[in-house]
């Protein structure tokens, strides 16, 4: 049975509007765990745009199901991390001027510095779990250092959907799920999925965890967030 991981951040944004109290996103946490979804997903970003240093303090003391910590690799982020600990850490890029994350982790690029960050957080008993393109070089750098976990970006399918259900990303999602898992590693997936799209996802055999926030909270805004949340899992299920 695939697990369902909710993002609280845009509870968050709707609070930073305000810059005061509601909606707090630690009982967003709470009412996702009531309706039976599997882990929380918050990213702490650089600038603080939405979760707050407090929210993964308390989410930490608070949560029944796993936490998972959405973060880059700024040294100010890997420490509050480790001070923190959440279950699991995973690694974004990101960017100030980006609405959300735009692209998977270039692990190529910047693979010294995530074998560092990784080991740093593992060592200190956090899962590890990458954010990554459906890209077979991605995936090898990424087990050239041990990583045991990603999460595939399913923007470009989402996207594609709008057109075309059966797209060649859709293809290379389910190809490269199937070449992670051969690879011993567990892979999740997320990014712009909703109560449209997520039903092809949930073909792809071999996908363990789907993170998704956005349409998740827009619809709760209508049917409440209980609701909206008990909706999803129906269709993963
Ligand atoms: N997974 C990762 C790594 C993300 O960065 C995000 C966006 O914060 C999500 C999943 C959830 O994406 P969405 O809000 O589009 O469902």
């Amino acid at each position: 049975m695939i697990k369902l991981g909710v993002n609280i951040d845009h509870v968050a944004t709707l609070r930073q509007a305000r810059g005061e109290f509601d909606p707090d996103p630690i009982l967003a946490a709470r009412l996702c765990e009531e309706a039976g979804c599997d882990s929380i997903v918050a990213h702490l970003r650089e600038d603080r745009r939405h979760i707050q240093d407090r929210d993964i303090v308390l989410l930490r003391k608070t949560m029944k199901t796993r936490l998972n910590l959405e973060m880059s690799l700024n040294p100010g982020i890997v420490k509050v991390a480790l001070a923190v600990r959440p279950d699991q850490a995973t690694l974004v890029p990101e960017r100030r001027q980006e609405l959300t994350t735009e692209g998977g982790l270039d692990v190529i690029r910047y693979l010294k510095r995530i074998e560092n960050v990784g080991r740093a957080l593992e060592s200190s008993g956090i899962e590890v779990s990458l954010f990554i393109g459906a890209d077979k070089k991605q995936i090898d750098a990424a087990a050239s250092i041990g990583i045991r976990m990603i999460e595939l970006h399913t923007g470009p399918y989402a996207h594609a959907f709008r057109v075309h259900e059966d797209s060649k990303e859709f293809a290379s999602l389910k190809a490269m799920t199937v070449y992670a898992q051969k690879k011993g590693m567990m892979v999740n997936a997320g990014h712009g999925l909703n109560y449209d799209n997520t039903h092809g996802i949930i073909r792809i055999k071999g996908i363990t965890e789907l993170n998704i926030g956005h349409s998740i909270m827009s619809r709760a805004v209508f049917v409440g967030l209980k609701q909206a949340v008990r909706e999803m899992i129906a269709i993963i299920r």
